[in-house]
């Protein structure tokens, strides 16, 4: 399973890229406006500060949402860096804005997914990823791992290569949950992924190995 983290924060990006186990990142207009990035230059030189970090696929979504302001957005963007991948909303010109792209060898990842119906346009389009919002759907009291679940049986039953990206994750047990049902991402916050670091006996093991080690080695 690829980990991406869901944030526009260089900080936490270069974090768990320390860590050792990032995949990608992805973003969207929310999560720049958190980091306060505004204004078109500022936004991809952003962005290429994030594809210094990271060696994987980052998410750079467009603000348009008619078919022409789709294409122009993500042709700009994908000139910065052959890691970033067009994120498109799931809308009528989306899709079509991401058979464009596919057709040209352009990585998409189609967003607001909350549908299988939405997931199997998305992949008959030719979405490089699908990201459905799990804990959006959970937020609403939908349980979003039944999509995942539908997604998965959909690709699987007619081959389709779109990979599904778990988005709106939370927490440890969405990654696990996700996991166990394949999929092939998971985005979510660090504080998801250093979640899963956790577990008391493992605290209480260290602190014994220590103690006893403390013993003999006075
Ligand atoms: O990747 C989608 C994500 O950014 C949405 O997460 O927590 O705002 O629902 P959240």
């Amino acid at each position: 399973m690829k980990f991406f983290i869901d944030t526009a924060s260089l900080k936490e990006i270069q974090e768990a890229q320390d860590l050792g186990v990032l995949d990608g990142v992805t973003t969207n207009p929310s999560l720049m406006a958190k980091e306060g990035i505004g204004g078109d230059q500022n936004v991809k030189d952003h962005y290429k500060a994030i594809c210094k970090i990271v060696d994987g696929d980052v998410s750079a979504e467009v603000i348009s949402t008619d078919y022409e302001g789709m294409i122009r957005e993500g042709e700009e963007l994908v000139k910065l860096s052959d890691q970033i991948v067009v994120k498109i909303p799931m809308i009528r010109d989306g899709v079509k804005a991401i058979r464009y792209f596919s057709e040209r060898g352009i990585k998409t990842n189609c967003t607001l997914v909350f549908s299988a119906g939405q997931a199997l346009l998305a992949a008959k389009a030719g979405a490089t990823y699908v990201s459905p919002f799990i804990g959006r759907l959970d937020d609403v009291s939908t349980d979003g791992l039944i999509l995942i679940e539908d997604i998965r049986t959909i690709y699987d039953n007619y081959g389709y290569e779109t990979q599904i990206l778990a988005a709106s994750v939370r927490h440890s047990m969405h990654i696990l949950s996700c996991a166990k049902l394949g999929a092939d991402v998971m985005t979510g916050p660090l504080s998801a992924i250093l979640s899963l670091l956790n577990h008391p006996l493992t605290d209480i093991g260290l602190a014994k190995f220590l103690a006893d080690h403390a013993k003999v080695n006075k």
